[in-house]
Order: structure tokens, then sequence, then C-alpha cells
């Protein structure tokens, strides 16, 4: 059975053009006009996009004495009703290590995914166990490890630990991510506001202020420099970060950003509310900041200084959040954007001109994939590649509702937001997951995981570059030494 999408405007990161899709099987089997096949899809009026590619979720994820409430199978089956067709999410190692987490996620996502994903490490210590266990990891499609600077006492690693495990990473060929805060100033701060009388959300952003992100964003770039390894910077939030990235990129660092679509679109005056609770649902790290700010990541991505819009989501319920009744620091950190990042972004960034199109597949997809080193297979509309595509309507719209979303959980942080432009067709390798006019289910099991190799060609290359300007003795001859040496 071949499938055939006829009739609309293929917009790929680099170009726009009408053609048909004719898929076989999983895959994109032929690109031109006037296919046939033995199904029709119906693109008339709408582009032919990339499936979205979501760099950073947390699905079923324990974090802050509680677990998030999406599950492989709501989160992924959200994904796809929002033109998203691949996840990377980030294991937890437990008292087991990283192996058996990594099995546990498999397994999980296995059983209920309806759209292929991958997934991230994290490292959060360093030993001998963790050192040897990253090569394993490694092989087991796992190309990228995430270090946090921040949640003192519980993920946080050290500058010392960070360059251990940066060092592994260029010797394996793999990217290490970084969530940057100064961890132990957070702690600080957070001990200060409470004892001041602040228990309220917005204590949590008191704690984290921007210059908070910008140092310790200045910091793993540094360290990333000394280990010789490109990094990767999640949830950007701050021009004091993007300063930090933009000005490491100019010095010909390979340095990479990620906004959030929240950080993108939402601000720090939700912390002000009376209403506890719309606050808290809010409460995430990095915080939503001042409008300032988001003005620096649309620029970052209009210039290329910033490459990549994710969502993080690490979605609580409400009562979950209530866990953070009078204590801040107690509110599990985490909001949701999976289901809703593609339609936000395209209204915002495509429907008011300040990204193009293409500009939107790349950010969306088509730079993650190379990253994330699974381009072409994903992030393409190319002969071979996964057909993982969206038909996307750009006259459909909706207001954004939590009554309305597939996500489980009982509010959405975008509540209220109009969005033009939307999936009418979600195709996961060659079958439609999600189709607007007649609804669909979730289709657990249907994912599967997509190994990512190790990339080995940036860090050598860096290797290449470092002993070529290594410091070096100066050779002096005798008659220019000192009597007697
Ligand atoms: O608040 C957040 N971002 N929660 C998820 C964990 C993380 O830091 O990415
Ligand atoms: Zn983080
Ligand atoms: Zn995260
Ligand atoms: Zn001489």
């Amino acid at each position: 059975m071949s499938i055939v999408i006829k009739g609309g405007t293929i917009v790929a990161a680099d170009r726009s053009y009408a053609a048909d899709i004719l898929i076989e099987g999983d895959t994109i089997a032929a690109i031109g006009p006037n296919l046939s096949g033995d199904t029709v899809i119906d693109a008339e009026g709408a582009y032919v996009l990339p499936g979205g590619i979501d760099p950073h979720t947390h699905l079923e994820m324990p974090f802050m004495g509680t677990t998030t409430a999406e599950t492989w199978e709501s989160g992924t089956f959200a994904a796809v009703s929002g033109g998203t067709t691949m996840v990377v999410d980030f294991v937890i190692p437990g008292e087991g290590g990283m192996l058996p987490a990594l099995d546990l996620w498999a397994e999980r996502a296995a059983r209920q995914a309806s759209c292929d994903y991958g997934f991230h490490m994290s490292v959060t210590g360093w030993s001998e166990q963790i050192f040897g266990d990253m090569e394993k990891v490694v092989a087991r499609g796992v190309n990228t490890f995430k270090h946090f600077m921040a949640y003192k006492g519980a993920l946080m690693v050290n500058d010392d630990e960070m360059f251990g495990s940066f060092t592994r990473c260029a010797q394996l060929g793999a990217l290490p991510l970084v969530h940057a805060e100064n961890g132990d100033l957070v702690a600080a701060l957070q001990q200060k506001y409470l004892a001041d009388g602040v228990t309220g959300p917005e204590g949590h952003s008191y704690s984290r202020p921007p210059a908070v992100e910008g140092e310790a964003t200045n910091r793993a770039i540094m360290i990333a420099d000394a280990a010789g390894v490109p990094v990767y910077i999640v949830h950007t939030s701050s021009e004091e970060a993007h300063e930090a990235i933009r000005r490491a990129r100019q010095a010909g660092q390979r340095v990479y950003g990620e906004p959030l679509i929240q950080h993108l679109l939402l601000d720090d005056s939700v912390y002000a509310s009376p209403d506890w609770d719309f606050a808290a649902q809010r409460v995430m790290s990095p915080p939503f900041r001042d409008k300032r700010h988001q003005e620096s990541l649309w620029a970052g991505l209009v210039s290329g200084s910033l490459q990549v819009v994710a969502t993080d989501h690490c979605a609580f319920t409400l009562a979950q959040k209530q866990l953070g009744r009078g204590d801040f620091t107690r509110i599990p950190n985490g909001t949701g954007g999976l289901e809703d990042r593609m339609s936000l972004l395209w209204h915002n960034g495509v429907g008011t001109g300040r990204i193009t199109m293409n500009e939107f597949v790349a950010v969306t997809s088509t730079n993650i994939a190379q990253i994330l080193n699974i381009y072409p297979r994903k992030g393409a509309i190319l002969p071979g590649s996964d057909a993982d595509l969206v038909v996307w309507d750009p006259k459909a719209s909706k207001t954004i509702t939590a009554a309305g979303q597939k996500s489980v959980i009982d509010y959405n942080v975008f509540e209220g937001h109009k969005v033009t432009g939307l999936p009418r067709y979600t195709l996961s390798r060659g079958a439609v997951v999600w189709d607007a006019g007649r609804g669909s289910s979730p289709q657990p099991g249907r994912g599967q995981h997509v190994a990512r190799p190790a990339f080995p060609a940036v860090s050598r290359a860096y290797a290449t570059w470092k002993e070529l300007v290594a410091p070096r003795p100066v050779n002096r001859a005798p008659e220019h030494m000192p009597i007697g040496v």
C-alpha cells in the first residue's frame, strides 16, 4: 500500500516548492509532480512540513518528590495532534545508575508511544562507574548527556564533575547538554526569600534572576572549551544567557541554544497574579522573564545565534503544584507545551513575519535533527527519509484551552491563546496518526526508538585544532640561555 500526498507546497528548511510526495512503507519513495498511489491525502491549500521534533520532554519523570503526570501515551498523542512526530526525553538515573534507567524509559516508551522517540541521558554525579556506563549508553543510541548546574542536593553537578563528563563526551563523540543556572546561588537565594517571608510562587522567580542563568551559561561554555567539546544549552531564557552563547559562537566555539516556546511568549507578570494556583502552574526553571528577554530570544532565532525551539514539556497537575503551598521551593518545577509548540510558533513567528516558513521548519525540525545526528532520516523531506510529515493548514485556527487538549493535566499555560495554522494530518513513518477532520486516537506501540549514533567529527576537529594551537616550549639556542643552564 502506497500513499501519495497531493496538491501541497513542500516547505523545507532551505526552500519551498509545489510537489506531491509518494510514501511506500515507512519512508518517502519519490517527490515530484503528478505522482499517484493507492491512497491519496489531500494537501490542497496546505503546506507539507517535516514533522516537528521536540528535543526536550520529561514524560513520567520522577522529580521533586512526585512524577510528571504526562504519560508516554498521552504525551506522544498530544505531540502528534500538534504536528510533532518525535520527542527526545530525558532519562534520570536512579539507584541502579544509567543502564537500568535507560531500560525503564525504553520499556515505557515502546509500550505507549504513538510517535518515534529518542533519549538523552542525565549525568547526576561523577564516578568510574559513570565513566564506563557512558560508553554503553552511547552504544545504545544515546549521544547526548545532560548536566544540571541547578537543583542542589538532587541532580546538580559541580564544575569538576562537568569537566570530567564533558571530557568523556569528547572521547565518545557525544554532545553535552546543560541546564545552566548557578545552583549554589539559587539555593542561597531561596533561603533568603523564605526567611524574608516570601513563600508564594513569586519567590521562585526572585530566586532565579537572569544573572544566575547568564553566569552559569558562561561557565558551562568555558568548561566545554577546556574539554574540547561542543555544548548545547537547554531552555535558554534570558538575554544574559543568549549573550554568552552569541559571544562564544563569534569566538569560534560550537555552542547551541534552545529557547522554549513558553519563554518566547509568556512573561514574569504571571508570578504577580493574586491567584496562587495560576502563578504556581507557571513555575518552571528558568522562570518566565521580563518581556525584554523575549525580544532577545526572537532575535537569536532570526539571526541564527539560537537554533531550536523546544518545550521542556514537564507537566504536573494542579494538585501536584499544590505540594508547594506555603513554600515555593516545593512547587514541582515544570510547564507543558508539547501539543501547542508548532501552532504557537507558526502563529506568533510566521504569522507576524518575525520568521519565515523555512526558518520555522529549521528551528522546529531540521536544525534539531542535524544537531542530534538523525538527519536526514528525520528533519527532512527527501527520498529515503522517514515519512514523518505534517500537512499544515495555514488557515485553520483554534483557541487553546485545557478543556480541549490531549494532555492529561488540568490547565494549560497558554489558555486563551488564539492560533492560526494547525495540522490537517500528521503522519508518523507513513501512517496517519492525526486527522483533524475525523479525529484520531492514540496508537500506543507505534512509535519506535530512533538510535542516534555518536558523531566524533566535531570532537576530532576540536582535538586537531587544539593540538595545533597548544602552548609549546620555546627552543632557545645555548648562547641565549643564562650561564649554567
Ligand atoms: O522546570 C523545569 N524546567 N522542569 C524540568 C526539569 C528541567 O530543569 O529541565
Ligand atoms: Zn532544566
Ligand atoms: Zn527539562
Ligand atoms: Zn641568536
